[in-house]
């Protein structure tokens, strides 16, 4: 006969239940507020729990790009545009966030780059067909799910053109610290990032790749998607 699961059990259960749920309300919450009211803090946000690993994973997507004209969707703060602008290529960049957008914005004037950082969604990206050699997006939220972002970076690749996206990365339990921060992680992302919940037929038209990046302290994984057609 089976017996019923023991107390201890049951509590662990209900409690993960309990995180899982409150995961789901606060999450997109937290999000949210770092791309708007505390987008300032974003750039130290991300250095800390991760790291210092975040920059070296956005830099990932750079092995990736071929021809000179690249747009990046969601760019953040700015740091990737502001890396792409220095190493020569023309940059544009469509993010939803004013705030966000503001602070790439004056990055990228210090920096003494000419990119175009526009404010818009990628559901609608203002540029005309087969105008950009490849697409970039790193850490993107849940835009990358629709099939309007999928349909907007075909349309503006040229053939052969990448979308190439960091969708995710880890760090390896190496020392105190690190294992401190990925406990935190999966208290804040659960066992799946949003980007595992990717439904690939939003990609008709491209070849789709997955690339692996390792160092001595994380992992990023990578999306390539070749544009065929
Ligand atoms: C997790 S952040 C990543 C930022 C940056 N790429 C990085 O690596 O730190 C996601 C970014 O996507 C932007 N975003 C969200 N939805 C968007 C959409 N539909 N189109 C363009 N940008 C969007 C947010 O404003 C935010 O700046």
């Amino acid at each position: 006969m089976r017996q019923p699961p023991h107390l201890a059990l049951r509590v662990r259960r209900a409690t993960i239940r309990l995180i899982d749920r409150a995961r789901g309300s606060l999450a997109p919450w937290i999000f949210e507020a770092l791309y708007g009211s505390f987008a300032l803090c974003y750039d130290r946000i991300s250095k800390f729990f991760f790291a210092g690993q975040w920059s070296v994973w956005q830099r990932t997507a750079l092995d990736h790009l071929e021809g000179g004209r690249v747009l990046e969707l969601g760019y953040g703060t700015g740091d990737l545009a502001l890396e792409m602008c220095s190493r020569g290529y023309e940059v544009m960049g469509v993010d939803s966030s004013p705030r966000m957008h503001r602070i790439a914005r004056v990055k990228l004037w210090r920096g003494g780059c000419q990119g175009t950082l526009l404010i818009g969604s990628s559901a609608a990206l203002p540029l005309s067909d087969g105008s950009v050699d490849a697409v970039v997006s790193t850490f993107p939220s849940s835009y990358i799910l629709s099939e309007e972002t999928w349909t907007e970076a075909w349309r503006v690749l040229r053939i052969g053109g990448s979308f190439v996206i960091v969708l995710s990365g880890h760090l390896l339990a190496v020392d105190h610290r690190s294992k401190l921060l990925i406990r935190f992680h999966s208290l804040i992302y659960g066992e799946q990032r949003p980007t595992a919940h990717l439904d690939w037929s939003v990609t008709p038209g491209f070849d789709l790749r997955f690339e692996r990046h390792a160092n001595a302290q994380g992992v990023a994984d990578l999306l390539i998607a070749r544009k065929l057609v």
